[in-house]
């Protein structure tokens, strides 16, 4: 045991317990995959991560979190996608999908277009209120049962396109203050239908994308849900909701919880430090029984690997950390006399 060592999730075995967190890299044009994918995240795939993650990707166009996002809302983009996942597939590495929607927090711009603007966000922007997201941003518009029912079935579309595009894992992306937190969040989520109000109501968008994506993908693949454990603002959503949430998913077919935090209002204050998420993890972990997945300032060797021999969650992502060194993987193997797994044109760094 150990953060070298192999996992099996369903039919999945990942050869260690090193993940790369989805990161957005705001280089698509409409959608579409292209050279930089492939090298960003085939060199995490090089460097040893047993598990790799697309940015965000869009189930439909209004759901970016950038003009700049890749997309999987139309076949046209399964192939290009395919590109990627078989050359990090030769090296060893799973590939995960990260399907988004970002609700209220949609933008219409890239970030390098947006200094100087008014009104931020995005006019074409749904959410389960018409609340914004913070005073200088659009309000978005509130959803009918139609909208709903459209972005549920874009989820489910985009699953199975990530199961043609030769994906290992999916992970719905339910945190942040995209569009699932927000139907979770009483802080924008003022809906008096059954998509409002009490927790399971609240809960209900989230569930009812899981049972169609659950559906549609084999059974021997791996389901996560990326929630943000607490939304860091008196009044918003808690870590006891995310373990009611938890159990609820794990009845749906849900696998791991990507346990991060925070982003449902502009003006949070978070009090981040080293590893400071990784207790959401691990109390997930340990009262609803099921697997989970620590981020956020996770820097160290010693430190992921405290995580996993501990059995405080059973994945560690690291997202920044990667931005800095591809390699991670391969050089903490190195420092700590493991045997690294090194691709053949690299063999001899390690002689
Ligand atoms: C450049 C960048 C882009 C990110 N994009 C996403 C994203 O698309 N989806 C997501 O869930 N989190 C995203 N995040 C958050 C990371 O996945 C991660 O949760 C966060 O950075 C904390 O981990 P770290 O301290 O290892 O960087 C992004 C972070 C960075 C630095």
């Amino acid at each position: 045991m150990g953060l070298f060592s192999p996992i099996t999730i369903r039919g999945l075995t990942i050869k260690n317990r090193i993940v790369v967190s989805p990161m957005c890299m705001y280089s698509s044009e409409d959608g579409f995959a292209n050279d930089w994918h492939l090298v960003h995240l085939g060199s995490r795939a090089v460097g040893g991560a047993g598990l790799i993650f697309t940015e965000a990707t869009a189930v439909e166009p209004r759901g970016r979190i950038s003009p700049v996002d890749l997309g999987i809302w139309k076949d046209e983009h399964i192939d290009a996608l395919r590109r990627v996942v078989d050359f990090c597939h030769s090296f060893g590495a799973k590939m995960g999908i990260q399907l988004a929607h970002a609700g209220r927090k949609a933008e219409d711009y890239p970030p390098w277009e947006r200094d100087g603007m008014k009104i931020k966000g995005s006019k074409h922007a749904i959410a389960p209120s018409a609340v914004p997201y913070g005073a200088d941003w659009h309000t978005p518009k509130e959803m009918t049962e139609e909208d709903m029912q459209s972005v549920q079935k874009a989820f489910e579309d985009a699953a199975k396109r990530a199961v043609e595009a030769g994906f290992d894992v999916i992970e719905v992306h339910a945190a942040h203050g995209y569009l699932i937190h927000e139907f979770l969040s009483p802080i924008s989520n003022k809906r008096t239908d059954q998509y409002g109000g009490s927790i399971e109501n609240r809960e209900r968008f989230l569930v009812d994308v899981v049972r169609r994506v659950r559906k549609v993908i084999p059974d021997s693949m791996p389901l996560f849900v990326r929630i943000s454990c607490v939304d860091h603002i008196e009044g918003g959503w808690t870590l006891e909701d995310s373990i009611h949430l938890a159990k609820r998913l794990k009845d749906e077919g849900c696998d791991v919880i990507d346990c991060s935090s925070g982003g449902i209002v502009e003006d949070e204050k978070v009090n981040a430090y080293p590893g400071f998420q990784v207790p959401y993890a691990e109390r997930i972990k340990k009262e609803v029984g099921i697997m989970t997945m620590c981020v956020g300032l996770i820097t160290t060797y010693e430190q992921a690997q405290e995580i996993v021999m501990n059995s405080r969650a059973d994945l560690v992502a690291m997202a920044r950390e990667f931005l800095r060194d591809p390699y991670l993987p391969m050089r903490w193997a190195k420092t700590h006399w493991l045997k690294p797994e090194v691709p053949r044109q690299y063999i001899r760094a390690w002689l």
